[in-house]
């Protein structure tokens, strides 16, 4: 399938004092560097030529070593001390600098010197951005056979007829990833299938080190998702015990041949016991103990082992309300804390359930102190409309990263906890991919901003996700003011549009089962999942409060006593909390009914006007891409009416409660 080159298509967008800038470039401190930094360097070479050659159709000219006074200047100096990826910027006329200590540094610095100068952002100044994760991870669930678990964008562009599969675009994608910051990425699902299994232990190799090479070249880390039971499921031993001696080896020997094939592989990911996945729990160990004995193979190597704490019994009964899903993560890891080995991360979803479009951050960042953390959220747009309807989650993502945990250190900011700040040492953010191998990388076009803002935002989450919309916009669809404050306040309208149009005040789900797109009130509710609202004529939730399963519990002081009450309770989340009957009068001054039938209204007109924005567009985005966007909207459109019909349709019989403006209900 062919490729576009999303926000790095260097023919879009007009770039001011350009020609004179590419005029010269000098390259400096380049010839020192060692054999893996020089790749590193020769990609940020390339993307120098390819800018010259787009931006302003001219062959770029390179000196080495001599700095120049009119041109862009790249100098690659450990001497500086600037920290791994961190980059300065010098902008003095028709003069840029680029300064960096590491050569991710350069590449890093060299694509962002290279989009301010496509924005226009080049006003005489000087900057410096340390990336502020040392993990900024994409994981993709691409499986051997091409198909992609939660895929919404095409098939894998890793995977194809079961094997591993390298082409131009795997470098793309690397590129693509680099240019925001990226420096870690998982390839194959985390749910490893049969095929998959193999590849730690030879399946492709050849491919697998041809992959972690171009990787390498744009400052990426490879890792495998690996499938716990592997040495039992290759016939090497009749058990996965992670305590025992044979099982430990095999998996020694296994890490060690790997990386005398890939020596730069970061390291391996795991679900383990969780959705029928195998784990320790089969022989009566911990997660500590399965996690540890992967990390004591890697350690070595410096290998990471990143743990997945997406834990939880999926084979529950809706009868009883004694069981609740939501405190699982916790209960299941709170007891492990100091446990795992310095190179073990644990990887926490961003909420206690399922990146539903509104959750609670996950008490586990605020519980654990002892233990490396990173956060893991869903680009891909499973519960959010599936890259069929926009939904720009950076707002989101902000909102997570910026919550109090008021873990004993202080407020405990859940960006801090995962970042370095805290007593994590290995951290950093996680992202499941929504790439695939359609040309525009993400199905819809307007997905592509939260790639491109997962990025920026696990290199600098002081960002504002305004400016990154604005950001990507400009570099995507070329430098027009117009079209950037118009596809901009699209994407900020989304996520809130969507949350109203779909399930209400943080309750989730509610969506189709299975395949997770349109509305489905009661597909889940009577489900082993653990995903219930428990409608009935007098209201609707989940107590997981003091009368309920005191799940808030889990949460530190002020944050357990402000959810636990009904008047101090944000009421984006009071649903998920509480349970409450339809006349219960929320903070906004509206009832629980009234606030169900004025939000569906309402998400179903801010659809409409999303849809006016996009057509004031027209003339300004090419043709391709102005219908591809037009006829998603439309599509979005059906599905916001359908949320809303069913949703208000549901409550007004459930209730009785007639909408007091008399507006349509069937
Ligand atoms: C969700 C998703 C699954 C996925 C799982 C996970 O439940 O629906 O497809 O495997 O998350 O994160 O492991």
């Amino acid at each position: 399938m062919s490729y576009e080159f999303a926000w790095l298509d260097y023919r879009k967008g007009v770039a001011f004092r350009a020609a004179d800038l590419f005029k010269k470039i000098a390259l400096t401190g380049f010839d020192d560097a060692t054999a893996a930094d020089k790749d590193i360097l020769f990609s940020a070479e390339l993307e120098l030529k390819r800018a010259s050659r787009d931006i302003c159709g001219q062959e770029a000219v390179f000196v080495r070593d001599e700095a120049v006074s009119d041109g862009i200047n790249i100098v690659f100096d450990k001497s500086l001390g600037l920290p791994e990826g961190a980059y300065g910027i010098e902008i003095d006329g028709t003069r840029i600098t680029v300064k960096a200590s590491s050569a991710c540094g350069i590449l890093y610095g060299v694509f962002r010197a290279l989009a301010l100068i496509r924005t226009g952002r080049i006003s005489e100044k000087q900057i410096t951005e340390v990336p502020t994760s040392p993990i900024r991870m994409l994981d993709h669930w691409d499986n051997p056979d091409g198909s992609i678990e939660r895929g919404y964008s095409g098939k894998s562009f890793f995977f194809r007829n079961d094997h591993l599969y390298v082409d131009d675009r795997t470098r793309e994608y690397a590129r693509l990833v680099a240019s925001v910051g990226i420096n870690a990425v998982a390839i194959n699902n985390v749910n490893v299938n049969d095929i998959a299994t193999g590849l730690v232990s030879g399946y492709d190799r050849k491919e697998l080190a041809m992959i972690a090479k171009i990787f390498g070249d744009y400052g990426i880390k490879l890792f495998i998702s690996l499938n716990f039971a592997s040495p039992m499921s290759l016939g090497a031993t009749d058990t996965a015990d992670p305590l025992d001696e044979g099982v430990a080896q095999w998996w020694k020997k296994t890490t060690d041949d790997l990386y005398k094939d890939i020596p730069r592989l970061g390291g391996f990911l795991v679900k383990a016991d969780s959705e029928g996945r195998p784990g320790p729990f089969s022989y009566g160990r911990t997660h500590a103990d399965g996690a540890n004995m992967l990390a004591r193979a890697l350690a070595p190597h410096n290998g990471l082992l990143i743990w997945r704490c997406f834990v939880y019994n999926c084979q529950q009964d809706w009868r009883d309300h004694t069981m609740d899903r939501a405190r699982a993560c916790y209960d299941n890891f709170i007891g492990l804390d100091g446990q795992f080995d310095d190179n073990v991360i644990l990887q926490i979803k961003n909420g206690p359930m399922d990146f539903q479009v509104r959750e609670p951050v996950s008490p586990l960042f605020g519980g654990l102190k002892k233990t490396n953390m990173m956060v893991e959220f869903q680009i891909a747009q499973e519960y959010t409309g599936q890259q069929r309807d926009i939904c720009y989650l950076i707002p989101m993502f902000k909102q997570v990263l910026d919550f109090k945990t008021y873990n004993g250190e202080g407020e405990g900011i859940l960006c801090d906890l995962v970042t370095g700040k805290g007593l994590s040492r290995a951290c950093g953010m996680v992202a499941v991919s929504n790439t695939g191998d359609d040309p525009n990388w993400t199905g819809h076009d307007l997905a592509a901003a939260n790639l491109y803002g997962f990025g920026r935002l696990a290199f600098d989450p002081t960002l504002s996700s305004e400016e990154i919309a604005d950001e990507w916009s400009r570099l995507t669809f070329g430098y027009d003011d117009t079209v950037a404050e118009g596809v901009s306040k699209m994407l900020m309208m989304s996520w809130p549009a969507y949350e109203k149009y779909t399930s209400p005040l943080g309750i989730g789900w509610m969506i189709s089962p299975g395949h997770h797109y349109g509305p489905d009130i009661e597909g889940y509710e009577f489900s082993p999942w653990g995903t219930y609202h428990r409608s009935d004529r007098n209201g609707l939730g989940v107590e997981r409060g003091k009368t309920g399963t005191c799940m808030i519990d889990q949460y530190n002081e002020p944050i357990r006593s402000i959810y636990e009450g009904l008047d101090t309770c944000p009421d984006e989340l009071v649903l998920f909390f509480h349970r409450l009957p339809y006349d219960h009068v929320l903070k906004s001054g509206k009832t629980v009914i009234e606030h169900i039938y004025d939000s569906h209204f309402e998400g179903v007109l801010d659809v409409e006007e999303m849809i006016g924005i996009w057509e004031s567009l027209k003339d300004r985005i090419d043709e391709l891409r102005y219908k591809r966007v037009a006829d998603r909207l439309q599509g979005q459109l059906r599905n916001a009416k359908e949320w809303r019909d069913r949703i208000n349709t549901y409550y007004y019989r459930h209730s009785g409660v007639p909408d007091k403006q008399g507006r349509m209900i069937y």
